[in-house]
């Protein structure tokens, strides 16, 4: 396995490009499968999230072809002919669950394994299925897939309100309602930057969206997508997490430039939170400017969907709290329990508590190097963060959670000035 060893207390400096978004990537590459035609998707991240679901999607019979020099990934779905998502590939990524959508889109029948269990607190697929449901879909249960078929070999359209907001849901009943015969209509729908980009991509390919990026999206059946050329935007999670690293490691007066940015995707919530702590902002079209204060100001966050506060950032901003001379709070309102980090930052020093849904953090405490472990995606960022401000050395075990959603983040974390490098380690070895 790999593990990170970091160096803490060096400045960050310079310039960083951000990557094209995860998030975002997976739905464009599940609309893919909608199309008549090669689809090129460019702006891929290299990760492994992406291939993971480029496994996912070949199991179809689908060609997925992805150049890791040019970041363009080319699907073609014309030889498609099974339409499933089996267990062992989607119980390594939930978002594999957009087959479903994808598959009764385009072929009006799918069997896809539900997800399992995640690594913080229930995360359900209930109204997935009752989206797809009332578009007319047929669904059973068998042996831990789900079975969907749509009677007569095309849904016919139907409406459906989400309750809470889901962008996963909304994903997936957009992808099967694209192919279906008549109207849809979602209300409540997510408007998460993602599922606009997405809807984008739909459009280019002839679906008849409205509404899109409100809370109605509207949608009129129409008999065939087209395959297009589509670019993904950067990913706001990855130019989130490098601006709170800016803020906490930034040599104050001196801004650190991020490039491929869409600080726009971020939601105003977060720029104006980090503004709050004294952290100067330059938002430019596609580039954001950081510059970290003298001393950073406690600022208490509540995650909540776009524009709230990303609950993909909360780990992070737990970090720069612990880097500031006061006391907040970071209330969780989307996963009431995504505090597996923690337990790991407390061995570092950081003290923070969690009561119910908020962690309570008190700054101002030495953060000391140590070794943690990684636990999910966001969960381990918010390690490597620490162990960018810590004394001494940390090393973050189990580094492949990160790989799943940040591209090359030694890398640029190194050209920024950090002191961290990528170690192979055994697990299961005694100490020496
Ligand atoms: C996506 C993101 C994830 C992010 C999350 C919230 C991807 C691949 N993942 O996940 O990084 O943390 O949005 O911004 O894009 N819910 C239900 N029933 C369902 C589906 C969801 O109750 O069938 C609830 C969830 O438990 C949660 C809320 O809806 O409380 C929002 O979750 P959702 O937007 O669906 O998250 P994901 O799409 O899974």
């Amino acid at each position: 396995m790999d593990r990170l060893v970091i160096e803490g207390g060096r400045p960050l400096t310079g310039v960083a490009t951000i990557s094209g978004s995860k998030n975002t990537a997976l739905p464009l590459m599940a609309a893919a499968l909608l199309a008549d035609g090669v689809v090129s998707l460019e702006n891929i991240p290299a990760l492994r999230d992406i291939n993971t679901f480029s496994r996912v999607i070949a199991v179809t019979g689908t060609t997925v072809d992805y150049q890791l020099e040019k970041r363009i990934v080319t699907i073609d779905p014309s030889n498609l002919n099974r339409p499933e998502a089996p267990y062992e590939l989607v119980k390594r990524m939930r978002a594999s669950f957009y087959m479903l959508g994808a598959l009764l889109g385009r072929e009006g029948r799918a069997r896809v394994s539900l997800p399992g269990g995640c690594a913080w607190g229930p995360r359900p697929v209930d109204l997935h299925l009752k989206g797809i449901e009332a578009l007319g879909a047929e669904i059973a249960l068998e042996q831990g897939y789900v079975v969907a078929s749509a009677p007569g070999g095309r849904l016919p359209g139907g409406t459906f309100e989400l309750n809470p907001s889901s962008v996963g849901a909304t994903i997936n009943f957009l992808l099967a309602a694209s192919g279906a015969r008549g109207s849809s209509c979602l209300k409540n729908a997510a408007t998460e930057p993602d599922v606009e980009v997405f809807c984008q991509m739909l459009t280019a390919m002839g679906a008849r969206l409205s509404g899109v990026g409100t809370r109605t999206i509207e949608i009129e059946g129409v008999d065939q997508l087209h395959a297009t050329t589509f670019s993904n935007c950067p990913d706001r999670i990855e130019l989130g997490t490098f601006m709170i690293a800016g803020a906490i490691c930034g040599a104050p007066g001196s801004a650190i430039r991020f490039e491929n940015a869409d600080p726009t995707h971020l939601g105003e919530c977060f720029i104006d939170v980090l503004r709050q702590t004294g952290t100067e902002l330059t938002l430019g079209e596609h580039f954001v400017e950081v510059t970290a204060p003298e001393k950073l100001r406690p600022v208490s966050i509540e995650t909540g969907i776009y524009p709230g506060f990303p609950t993909d950032l909360q780990a992070q901003w737990t970090v720069l709290l612990a880097c500031t001379d006061g006391n907040a709070k970071v209330n969780e309102t989307i996963y009431y329990d995504r505090f597996k980090h923690i337990p790991e930052l407390r061995r570092m020093g950081i003290n923070a508590i969690i009561v119910g849904s908020e962690v309570v953090v008190e700054g101002g405490k030495p953060i000391q190097g140590a070794q943690v472990m990684s636990t999910d995606l966001r969960a381990s960022v918010s390690l490597v963060l620490a162990g960018l401000v810590a004394e001494g050395q940390t090393t973050v075990l189990r580094v492949y959670h990160l790989d799943r959603g940040y591209e090359n983040l030694e890398g640029k974390l190194s050209a920024l000035g950090a002191a961290i490098r990528r170690e192979k380690y055994d697990e299961w070895a005694d100490p020496a």
